[in-house]
């Protein structure tokens, strides 16, 4: 679990302390850096290239401030929170205020939400965000109240995501945006972005590689149809039905479906902990295993996301194929076979865990969601892994984040090779996840 080790001497790679900070010093930036990324209330990624407040990194980013300031992580989660449509719907980014470095804004969102937000979702955490600030609070009457406050709007984000991306109850929810599923460049999305038609697309300037090294970045042929897709929905008004019935993109994966469903699970905790009823939450969670158990390859020995519009498995593996076991999903042999492979993968890569198969072709080192290591799938993949009971393996994924970090400071990602740092830099969440792998000094 989370906070129970500190790096190992003879795992692999080199040791913290062989080289650059120690954990101390390392704490100490990370807090500078969640301080620094603090714009009155919410945090952003980093500054520049992400200059709002992003849905699932708002989650990360509160358990790094429940290291250092418990009331600053609960705000976090309200400032998100703010964000939230009448409808139960939880938009990716919440424009709390102007900035023009960043493309698209709102104006090209066009929604009607006062803070202006986009109008696609992100990975669901809030359950497993909350629960774990309510399990560690110091201040637990001011965690008590929170969690209260907070379990209603988050009910509704989950009945909003199951409703409206799995009308017909199959237990596989979708996205309908690349940027929805938090991986936003994976090759996951290859096939099913390929046949996207590029309509309505003004011209536009991209900001971000402004900001990164467009090698670092997705390609244009993606950006055309992300803004296709972002056109599209804008046109419907962002009516949910609408947008899932005629989006020509609509994809499960394993990840996406993985965070949800470990999400219930603790929503159905804090649900019973709160005296709520419990009886919508785990149809949630049993309809979810159904589906999950669906994406299972026994030939492959693994989850394969799946094309809904083609009803295909997608070929690929990326990290987040390894999220069923944050869920709880897999069975003993089936979470064997996975750890089975997540090793494999780390005799072929010097730092765990690459956001794509590092045999695949489409494997690319230093681009995104590619080949990067990302702190935050690490800690989801340790978590699961530790509950299966694979104790070494999860030390060496919590390991290789914490080397990482140390030695190339506290970037958006990391090249699995040479460890360098890529992306943004001063990213909130790699500091938060830092301040929560890595005990006090
Ligand atoms: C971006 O702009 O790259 C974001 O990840 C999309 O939300």
């Amino acid at each position: 679990m989370a906070g129970d080790h500190g790096p190992k001497a003879g795992d692999h790679g080199p040791r913290a302390g062989d080289h650059g900070p120690t954990p101390g010093d390392s704490r100490a930036a990370a807090a500078r850096i969640l301080r620094e990324n603090d714009r009155g209330g919410f945090n952003v990624p980093t500054p520049g290239l992400y200059p709002f407040q992003w849905l699932w990194d708002s989650g990360f980013t509160a358990l790094g401030w429940a290291e250092l300031d418990e009331p600053r992580a609960w705000q976090e989660l309200e400032t998100v929170f703010l964000g939230q449509w009448p409808d139960g719907m939880l938009p990716h980014i919440v424009f709390h205020r102007p900035d023009p470095g960043y493309f698209p804004g709102p104006d090209v969102w066009g929604t009607s939400h006062d803070p202006p937000t986009s109008g696609i979702t992100q990975p669901h955490v809030f359950g497993t965000i909350v629960r774990r600030l309510l399990e560690t609070a110091r201040d637990r009457e001011l965690a008590g109240r929170q969690a209260r406050g907070l379990f209603p709007r988050i009910l509704a984000a989950h009945r909003w995501i199951h409703r409206h991306r799995d009308p017909h109850d199959t237990g596989l929810v979708a996205v309908v945006h690349p940027w929805e599923g938090g991986e936003d460049n994976s090759p996951l999305w290859d096939g099913a972005l390929a046949r996207v038609p590029i309509e309505n697309l003004a011209p536009y300037t991209r900001r971000d590689t402004g900001h990164v090294d467009a090698s670092q970045r997705p390609t244009s042929h993606e950006y055309d149809r992300y803004l296709s897709l972002v056109a599209r929905f804008r046109a419907l008004g962002y009516e949910p039905d609408a947008v899932y019935q005629t989006s020509p993109f609509r994809v499960a994966t394993a990840g996406f479906n993985s965070i949800l469903q470990r999400s219930d699970r603790d929503l159905m905790w804090l649900a019973s902990s709160l005296g709520e009823p419990t009886a919508e939450i785990e149809a949630w969670i049993e309809r979810g295993r159904t589906g999950l158990g669906s994406l299972w390859d026994e030939r492959a020995g693994a989850y394969r996301s799946r094309d809904l519009v083609t009803g295909e498995a997608i070929e690929v593996m990326t990290s987040s194929s390894f999220l069923p076991l944050f869920a709880g999903v897999p069975d003993g042999e089936q979470a064997g076979r996975l750890a089975a492979r997540i090793r494999e993968w780390g005799e072929r890569v010097r730092y765990l865990v690459p956001s794509t198969d590092p045999q695949s072709a489409a494997f690319e080192p230093r681009r995104y969601w590619r080949g990067p290591v990302w702190s935050v799938v690490n800690w989801m993949i340790a978590i699961g892994l530790e509950e299966y009971g694979f104790h070494e393996l999860a030390s060496r994924v919590r390991h290789d984040t914490l080397a990482l970090i140390e030695q190339a400071g506290f970037a958006e990602y990391f090249e699995p090779n040479t460890g360098e740092g890529l992306g943004g830099g001063s990213f909130s969440w790699t500091a938060a996840i830092l301040l929560n792998l890595s005990p006090p000094a």
